[in-house]
């Protein structure tokens, strides 16, 4: 389990991108915000296609397929063990599938990319437990977030300064931490800790935003709030939340899948999948 941000990550420099990334140059990092140039001509940022994941013979995923539009709002629900965290795992290159395509926009197939490349090509992360610096500020936790993927572009930072201050400021608008600039992030509610550390991964403009239980022990104001600020993001960015709280769910979810024993069990919305009988055998009306 990360515990604080992992300096390794900071540190790795830009990898070159793959020779057969197709046209993907632009989306692997070098300079630009990420993902600009992805190529995402079909409307799907993000294609999973027979995906499976064994360990030790048993399929943690088996046979997943997965589709998400450019700028969509997707809620993940299903039982414990189905196989949500795993998937996120498959996306962001920390497990490798056993068989199947994981692709990121057209061209970029994320089976084949390190996680950091994967990181600078526009998806972000969010774990279940923020994972922000609590000795440093506001500021220097977003500063800092912006940079990791810049390292080897130090000599346009200045050029660039501007611009990045004006990006943190309009993320500190947008998860409401404005007037906690300057204070250090470990004083912050575990709600703020949560919203600093969405500002952290909005500062990289990632493409798709990948957040796990994003609501688990916030306060009903803080569910509230994340909710509207999912649905600001949706559009510009694509976002995939897991999520147990059906409430949260029902109130920013236009499409929901279900996921059950590692593979899609039922799609479409929310009173859809309620009203599918498998569904509720399986998770609903336990
Ligand atoms: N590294 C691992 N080694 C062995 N089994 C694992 C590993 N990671 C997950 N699993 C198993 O895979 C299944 C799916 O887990 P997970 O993706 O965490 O489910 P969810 O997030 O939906 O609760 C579970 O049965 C879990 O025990
Ligand atoms: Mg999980």
């Amino acid at each position: 389990m990360r515990i604080t941000p992992t300096p390794e990550f900071m540190l790795e420099p830009v990898l070159e991108p793959n020779s057969d990334a197709g046209t993907s140059r632009d989306a692997i990092g070098l300079g630009q915000s990420a993902g600009e140039g992805l190529n995402t001509r079909h409307g799907t940022i993000l294609t999973l296609e027979d995906i499976s994941v064994s360990f030790d013979g048993f399929k943690a995923l088996n046979n997943l397929n997965l589709y998400i539009g450019v700028g969509e709002l997707r809620c993940i629900i299903g039982p414990n063990g189905a196989g949500k965290t795993t998937m996120m795992d498959v996306i962001t290159g920390k497990t490798r599938p056993t068989e199947g395509q994981a692709w990121f926009g057209e061209t970029l197939d994320l089976t084949s990319l390190s996680e950091v490349q994967i990181a600078q090509a526009g998806i972000g992360r969010k774990f279940q437990k923020p994972t922000v610096f609590e000795a440093l500020t506001v500021f220097e936790n977003l500063e800092l977030a912006q940079k990791t993927d810049k390292s080897v572009w130090a000599s346009l930072r200045a050029k660039l300064s501007g611009e990045q201050h004006d990006r943190i400021a309009s993320v500190l608008e947008t998860i409401r931490l404005t007037s906690s600039v300057n204070r250090p992030a470990g004083l912050l509610s575990h709600g703020q800790k949560q919203f600093l550390e969405i500002g952290m991964l909005l500062v990289q403009d990632p493409q798709l935003l990948l957040l796990d239980e994003p609501v688990a022990g916030m306060t009903d104001a803080e569910t509230e709030f994340t909710a509207e600020l999912f649905k600001t993001l949706a559009g510009k960015h694509s976002l995939m939340v897991v999520e147990h709280d059906m409430g949260f769910v029902g109130s920013i979810a236009d499409h929901v899948t279900v996921l059950h024993q590692g593979s899609v069990l039922a799609e479409g919305s929310l009173e859809q999948v309620q009203a599918d009988e498998r569904v509720i055998e399986v998770y609903l009306g336990r």
